[in-house]
């Protein structure tokens, strides 16, 4: 029976995505039948043991919104020693990691096909990530669209709580107004510090690999802007740009 204090109707709540349907590929339907089992995070309530889940235990990235995978093949194969994982709605761009990841017997990677925020929210243990990777979020360039962005400060609250102390949120965009939204959003919570010497954005670390949307960007003359900042531990700390 329905509880008397839910409203009727539940508000639904707010997507930073749209889904966009049926332009899987032949290959990456393929690849989706046969590599899910290996690399995807099956649907269910309960929370993740990554120890079982990679069946070792390793430092764990994960990587919100990974497009086309080609950023995170890309970390798996430069770090044998860490564990990603992988948070994406657009069954397409699965698809298109997991062939990366299989032609390249690549086993540091697990997939979640679902929303990030219930993921984080229901799936991942407090205090459990190592670092938090989030490269060119859909942007929602207008106004009445901007509620839909993925930065928010309950979203980096729920971040901060997910992240071990001293662990590292990147984000990079090409779009100016969402960078300084990004910039005021962590700016104003004080569980994380600023990486950047001015305060404001970084320079692109060099092993961060440039991925299919900042190509795009670049085409159209957008300069990128990446943001870092560390989980605090107990007050602000020396500050230094992180390695891969
Ligand atoms: C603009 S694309 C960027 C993709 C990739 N990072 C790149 O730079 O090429 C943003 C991606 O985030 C995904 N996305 C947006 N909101 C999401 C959410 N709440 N959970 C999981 N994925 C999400 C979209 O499906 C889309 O593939």
């Amino acid at each position: 029976m329905r509880d008397a204090k839910q409203p009727e109707h539940p508000k639904r709540p707010i997507r930073s995505y749209v889904l966009r349907q049926g332009r899987l590929t032949a290959a990456q339907s393929k690849a989706l039948e046969r590599l899910w089992p290996v690399y995807g995070i099956p649907p269910g309530a309960e929370c993740l043991d990554f120890r079982h889940l990679f069946g070792r235990h390793a430092p764990v990235i994960a990587e919100i919104g990974f497009g086309n995978g080609e950023a995170l093949a890309a970390m798996a194969r430069e770090a044998p020693d860490t564990d990603f994982v992988g948070i994406e709605v657009h069954q397409p761009g699965i698809g298109h990691l997991l062939r990366m990841l299989d032609a390249e017997s690549l086993r540091n990677v697990r997939v979640a096909n679902v929303d990030a925020v219930e993921f984080l929210r229901e799936r991942v243990p407090d205090a459990s990530l190592s670092a938090v990777r989030i490269w060119f979020p859909d942007p929602w360039p207008k106004k009445r669209h901007h509620k839909r962005r993925l930065i928010q400060p309950d979203f980096i609250r729920l971040l901060g709580q997910k992240l071990v102390p001293g662990a590292i949120v990147h984000l990079a965009t090409d779009w100016l107004p969402y960078a300084e939204h990004m910039l005021a959003v962590l700016q104003a919570d004080d569980g994380f510090e600023n990486l950047s010497a001015t305060g404001t954005y970084c320079a692109r670390p060099a092993w961060r690999p440039q991925t299919r949307f900042e190509r795009r960007g670049a085409r159209l003359g957008h300069e990128t802007r990446d943001l870092l900042f560390r989980r605090c531990t107990a007050g602000p700390s020396t500050q230094h740009e992180p390695g891969p």
